[in-house]
């Protein structure tokens, strides 16, 4: 059996539908919790599970240095590892290389940098960036990539933009054929229009099982984003799934999927848990704030995740400001409650084609400010 995507239904840009893998279906629009090293942060994964979600997200660099992809291999692979069962996409470590590591060398062969954990030195290339994920067993590989910190000059995003493209075609030659496990794309080419269109044309001339849009989301601001994802979708093949890496804050998630990008996955709903930020659909909470401590309401009165059926924002203020390990528990499991909660939302609403409604509800809700 192979990866395959069925769209179910469009509503404007907007498109609904499903990933099916031999470890189960991703329903789309999908958010994907992250679970850098095997542990989405404060959850078990059948509460993970509990929030709706169909797929994690894992990533190579932190894997790869510790505890180690043939680790993990020999423990029989990373679902058995952390014990989720479901879908798992798998980083290239590109863009964590980029962001994390220290005294990086880039080449037309690969990087070789250190490691942000213990000084040691480690090269990752297309090829071993294959392989990693391969020994991890993930379901949905991504190619290995450079992705520039922005603003940077049209020569610097184009100079990375098309290493990426060359290492993209090692990534697909190194992948080979392996029936059950997709390989994706990753776009680069920062806010340029030209360079996206070219990016796009190199990854289509390859030929992958979906496409992701990369180089977004790292300082550029939403409204330069969401210019981006004007036009970036429509230069990928409709009949495969969009990937927005890294992104993002609730409104950036509606506007994507309105734009037509199909996969998401952040940090945000999990580290924002354990800083006390609290999303919900009237807005955001800083439960650390003084005006919490006597209040018995529940942080959303609507929300049904055990956080806010069992619990009052005094007593989430109280764990928070006492550093108990439930605060992180509790704020996380309802932050990925209320992401899955906007997906199910959108692919209902793109279902009944009824997306620009929900999405000015959305929008209202979120504007009236009493929280
Ligand atoms: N995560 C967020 N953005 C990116 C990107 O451009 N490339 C990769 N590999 N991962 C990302
Ligand atoms: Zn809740």
């Amino acid at each position: 059996m192979t990866v395959s995507f069925e769209l179910t239904a469009r509503d404007g840009a907007a498109r609904t539908g499903v990933i099916r893998t031999t470890r189960g279906d991703v329903r789309t629009p999908a958010f994907m919790p992250v679970g850098t090293a095997a542990t989405v942060k404060a959850m078990m994964p059948n509460s993970v599970r509990q929030t709706g979600a169909d797929i994690l997200l894992g990533n190579t660099y932190h894997l790869m240095l510790r505890p180690g992809a043939e680790r993990i291999a020999r423990l029989g692979g990373l679902h058995r590892f952390m014990n989720w069962e479901r879908p798992i996409l798998t980083d290239s470590g590109g863009f964590q290389v980029m962001s994390l590591a220290g005294l990086r060398k880039l080449s037309e062969h690969g990087v070789t940098f250190k490691s942000h954990v213990d000084g040691s030195r480690h090269e990752l290339t297309p090829e071993r960036s294959m392989e990693i994920q391969r020994l991890l067993g993930s379901d949905i590989v991504m190619c290995f990539d450079e992705c520039p910190a922005l603003p940077a000059s049209d020569d610097e995003v184009a100079r990375a933009m098309r290493l990426s493209m060359r290492w993209a075609a090692r990534s697909k030659e190194a992948f080979g054929d392996r029936p059950g496990h997709a390989l994706f794309g990753i776009m680069q080419g920062g806010v340029n229009r030209d360079l996206r269109e070219e990016s796009a044309e190199a990854l289509v001339n390859i030929g992958f099982d979906g496409y992701a849009v990369g180089g977004l989301a790292v300082g550029e601001g939403q409204a330069a984003m969401f210019d981006v994802l004007d036009y970036a979708p429509g230069f990928l093949p409709e009949d495969k799934p969009r990937y927005l890496m890294g992104v993002g804050k609730p409104d950036d998630i509606v506007g994507a999927v309105k734009r037509g990008i199909d996969m998401m996955d952040c940090v945000l709903p999990s580290r924002s848990g354990r800083t006390g930020q609290v999303f919900t659909r009237r807005g955001q909470i800083n439960i650390k704030n003084a005006r919490h401590q006597d209040d018995p309401r529940p942080l959303d009165e609507d929300c049904t995740c055990p956080a806010c059926r069992n619990y009052s924002r005094a007593y989430l203020h109280h764990v928070f400001r006492s550093q108990e390990i439930i605060s992180s528990m509790l704020l996380t499991w309802h932050n990925l409650h209320y992401y899955q909660e906007i997906m199910e939302a959108m692919r209902q609403a793109i279902a009944e084609g009824r997306f620009d409604a929900w999405e000015a509800a959305f929008h209202e809700m979120r504007a009236e400010g009493d929280i």
